[in-house]
């Protein structure tokens, strides 16, 4: 997702710039821009795609002696990644970059059109700096007029902004998205978004409480309501990356309350959804939904199917991708085509996608890498949102892809008039809730950690659910073999005694995922036969339960999509403590790869 630099020193400034943005390239983006001050003139120039595009274009542009500068990478959310929606974005004599979200920019934007200034983006961000120029003529002071500024933002931000008017000046602001300020011995300044950049240059650093305001010169940091707080700044880069966590997967894992509501972000409204990839008649005449994906998006499409049944009424068939590539399937033009993908590169996937386009069907990607293959080929797609996934085993990706895939079954259900506005707007209110139910599933990390001690031997684990549990239980089996090399099964709960509870025994290990809100009585039934056949029983639930050997409290909740994103971060967080008790590479578990784009 975006990410921000700024620097203020006599070394060249744009390598300095360039050089922050790519310490922050593993988030993610799909163009970058910067802009330059140097003896009261400002330079800036932007580029879609990778940062090489943009050292392209600033080849011949250098700085000799001292001057200040700022630069962004973009991850598209308001207006596609074009140049002109790239930041910083201009006014008259002013640039600004933007992390985060300003939630009344259209209401700015038609004050500052009535004021006759023109817009050249479609972003939320491009208001700042116009709505700084306005108040700049009102003040004579450019801090004030900053402050007047920000005060009229509502939603989340950091911000850095840069104008002719205050040589070698930086504005910053910030609240819900981090900015953190570092110094040297050398007099140099630096603003990031995240600690990457600085490693290497700040010998300290103030992370920027929210609600910060103020500005930087050569020799003044002026910060309000409070002074900052510089501490030492120590570590290599790649710990930097790593943000503090052990692996990526611990830190993608942690993210997913974040990147939640990026996901959801100009998506989810109050009363409404809203997919500006989706054209008016882009749907028209659909009648049935395939889905089609491999792994973890496969378990994700395998959820949704009972979400489109359940909430939208359409009829809905989900296949693994190497599998329908070879059955000659009947396809439909009545039929939309979803493929699901993290990469966009699965081969499996791929084909199927290209089957469904040869046979004259809609198609719609889900998927998290703008530009991949998948995406190319499909007809439209929804991005995930969810950043670059580094580890191996998927988290945040399969997260978000539910998420959309949730999102959609509402879009849907608008659609056909299978749910009332008072419903629909029922379930978005839960929708909101999900970024702080991942947030507070976090806090039995802990639990986690001390029960996996018991879970490192045994002849398998398996992991049952019943309705959307199913696709998690499956989810959960598959995180835990990728990682730990234990078997691991997923299965429908009421399905064990059909035969595998045959294998039950002491050293058989049930992870039960017995949420309250969804057949709880049907699922405890289940769990009690295996109890009785001496299984071990782990359940996650936030009902305790007699039978069970360990459990795993969760929070209550009112809605079974909630109590779904809770237990899933209990599976991931389990079979992550029970790798690292083994010893293993979580991040690069043996055989794997990120990207399958073999057959
Ligand atoms: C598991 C995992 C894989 C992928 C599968 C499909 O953690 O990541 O099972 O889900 O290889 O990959 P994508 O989603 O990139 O198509």
């Amino acid at each position: 997702m975006c990410g921000i630099v700024g620097y203020i020193g006599k070394r060249e400034i744009k390598s300095r710039l360039i050089e922050g943005l790519r310490e922050l390239e593993y988030r993610g983006y799909d163009s970058a821009g910067i802009a330059v001050m140097q003896n009261g003139r400002i330079d800036s120039f932007k580029a879609v795609g990778k940062l090489s595009n943009l050292e392209e274009k600033t080849k011949s542009f250098s700085t000799d002696g001292l001057g200040a500068g700022i630069g962004h990478t973009r991850w598209a959310t308001h207006g596609k990644p074009t140049e002109l929606n790239a930041h910083p974005h201009m006014g008259e004599y002013s640039y600004v970059v933007h992390n985060g979200i300003i939630e009344n920019y259209r209401e700015i934007k038609q004050m500052l059109q009535e004021e006759g200034v023109a817009f050249l983006s479609q972003t939320d961000t491009e208001v700042i700096v116009h709505l700084f120029e306005l108040e700049a003529q009102r003040r004579s002071d450019l801090f004030d007029a900053f402050k007047a500024t920000i005060e009229q933002l509502d939603g989340a931000y950091a911000v850095l902004l840069v104008t002719q008017k205050a040589p070698d000046t930086i504005f910053f602001a910030r609240k819900g998205s981090p900015m953190i300020i570092g110094r040297n011995d050398e007099g140099e300044l630096f603003f990031a978004s995240s600690d990457a950049p600085l490693i290497g240059e700040a010998k300290e650093v103030a992370y920027m409480e929210d609600g910060t305001i103020g500005y930087v010169t050569p020799d003044t940091i002026h910060a309000e309501p409070e002074n900052l707080v510089f501490v030492p700044l120590s570590g290599d880069k790649a710990t930097a990356q790593k943000g503090g966590y052990r692996f990526f997967m611990e830190k993608e894992i942690y993210e997913q309350y974040d990147v939640m509501s990026d996901t959801m972000m100009g998506r989810v409204l109050d009363s409404d959804i809203f997919f500006e990839e989706i054209g008016d008649s882009f749907l028209d005449g659909i009648t049935r939904i395939k889905l089609c994906a491999c792994g973890t998006s496969y378990h994700a499409a395998l959820a949704s199917g009972y979400l489109f049944e359940r909430l939208s009424k359409i009829p809905v068939n989900v296949e693994i991708a190497s599998e329908f590539r070879y059955k000659e399937p009947l396809l439909g033009s009545d039929t939309l085509f979803i493929v699901i993908s993290q990469s966009g590169e699965t081969a499996d996937t791929l084909e199927a996608l290209r089957m469904a386009k040869e046979a004259g069907l809609k198609t719609l990607a889900i998927c998290n890498v703008d530009n991949s293959s998948i995406v190319r080929l499909a007809d439209t797609t929804i991005l995930t949102r969810a950043g670059i996934e580094k580890g191996v085993a998927s988290t945040k990706a399969f997260a978000t892809q539910v998420m959309v895939l949730w999102m959609l079954s509402l879009y849907f259900a608008k659609r056909r008039g299978s749910m009332d506005t008072e419903a629909i707007k029922e379930e978005l209110r839960f929708m909101h809730y999900v970024p702080k139910v991942l947030q507070k599933s976090l806090e039995v990390h802990e639990k986690c950690k001390r029960l996996s001690k018991r879970y490192l031997h045994g002849h398998g684990f398996f992991f049952i659910g019943r309705d959307i549990f199913f696709p998690l239980a499956l989810e959960g089996a598959l995180k835990l073999k990728e990682i730990s090399y234990l078997h691991a099964e997923g299965y429908p709960a009421g399905e064990m005694k059909h035969g595998p509870i045959a294998l039950a025994d002491a050293e058989l290990f049930t992870i039960a995922l017995m949420p309250k809100t969804l057949l709880y009585d049907k699922t405890k039934s289940n769990v009690e036969e295996l109890s009785a056949r001496d299984s071990t029983i782990l359940s996650i639930s936030p009902e305790m339960f007699d039978l069970a050997d360990d459990f795993i409290l969760t929070h209550p909740h009112n809605h079974p999509m909630l109590e779904f994103f809770e237990m899933m971060v209990v599976e991931q967080l389990l079979a992550m403590e029970i790798a690292i008790r083994l010893g293993n590479d979580v991040d690069m578990p043996r055989n794997l790869a990120k990207s399958v784009t073999v057959e």
